[in-house]
């Protein structure tokens, strides 16, 4: 198969130029080579490609930055809903399928035992309504016969991507943390599932090569937690004997509201391995 890769220098990017290599022609393509936000571009290179499957792995993803700066909200708005349309016109035109890629962060969170693919979405700050939006930007063109998978998932963590827009995982930060101080707060709440981008990356391959219907899935590895309890594994894993306080949500000043518990259940997809297994292959 031709497969095209947007993004293919983001943490995600990175993993799925990896994963999809092997018996098929890849081509990556990052924002050097196109920006997602221009309409016409987008339609004659792709047209110009004729590729088999496009796979959305752009993104903004600076989740405080475009809460409190409209500049910031306008570029958010148009990486994340004026990009998936366009592909998702582009694909429809190539007859291609359209892999996208989704948030927990489209959900509040008020939900106690996590959010299904059906369940609706109802974003509580700017990033997951953009995110959301691009969504149903996507959905709208179903009934036009567009083919297409939009995976939801949260808190990625893997080797860091070649962009300089790609942020450090989590575990990276608070591992360079470790080694500056005795004691570091962490948020015990906003509870989600971890996600290893080399396991993503694979479950996206097995999904386009199954015969499961186009649709929306989450796709995130198993067992949820809270930060607190995540960098408590990580240090227990790397024996680090610094003391961690764990704090509420609130006490961070960040311009975004966080879901409390945006733990995305997966129903139709096979399950991945725990979070803490896919960490340990990571410090490795
Ligand atoms: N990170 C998470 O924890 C998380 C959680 C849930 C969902 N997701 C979703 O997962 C997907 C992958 O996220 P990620 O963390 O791998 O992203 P990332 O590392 O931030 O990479 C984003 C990529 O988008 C590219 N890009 C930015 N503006 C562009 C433009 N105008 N045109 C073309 N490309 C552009 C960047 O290219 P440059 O290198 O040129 O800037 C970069 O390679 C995204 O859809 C994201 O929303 C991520």
């Amino acid at each position: 198969m031709k497969i095209l890769i947007l993004g293919a220098k983001g943490n995600l990017g990175v993993q799925l130029m990896k994963v999809f290599a092997n018996g098929n022609e890849v081509i990556g393509w990052d924002r050097s080579e196109i920006d997602i936000t221009d309409r016409e571009l987008i339609l004659k290179k792709v047209d110009d490609l004729k590729p088999d499957v496009i796979i959305n792995a752009a993104a903004y993803n600076a989740v405080d930055k475009c809460e409190d700066n409209d500049e910031e909200y306008e570029l958010a708005k148009k990486l994340n809903i004026d990009g998936p349309k366009f592909l998702a016109e582009a694909a429809l035109n190539v007859k291609a399928i359209l892999i996208h890629y989704s948030s927990d962060y489209v959900f509040s969170g008020n939900k106690e035992d996590g959010y299904c693919e059906d369940d609706a979405p109802d974003p509580i700050n700017r990033y997951g309504k953009t995110k959301f939006f691009g969504e149903k930007k996507i959905i709208e063109l179903s009934g036009k016969g567009l083919k297409w998978y939009l995976i939801r998932t949260s808190k990625l963590f893997g080797p860091k991507g070649e962009s300089e827009v790609s942020k450090d995982s989590f575990f990276d930060v608070m591992l360079k943390l470790s080694k500056e101080k005795d004691e570091i707060n962490v948020v015990d709440g906003e509870k989600s599932c971890f996600t290893y981008t080399p396991d993503l990356a694979l479950a996206t391959r097995r999904l386009v090569e199954s015969d499961r219907g186009y649709g929306i899935y989450h796709i995130i590895n198993s067992n949820t937690c809270t930060w607190y309890e995540a960098v408590k594994e990580l240090f227990k894993i790397k024996n680090i004997q610094i003391k961690v306080k764990s704090i509420k949500s609130e006490q961070l000043d960040r311009p975004a509201k966080r879901p409390k518990n945006s733990t995305l259940l997966n129903i139709k997809f096979d399950q991945l391995r725990s979070w803490q297994e896919a960490l340990k292959e990571f410090l490795k």
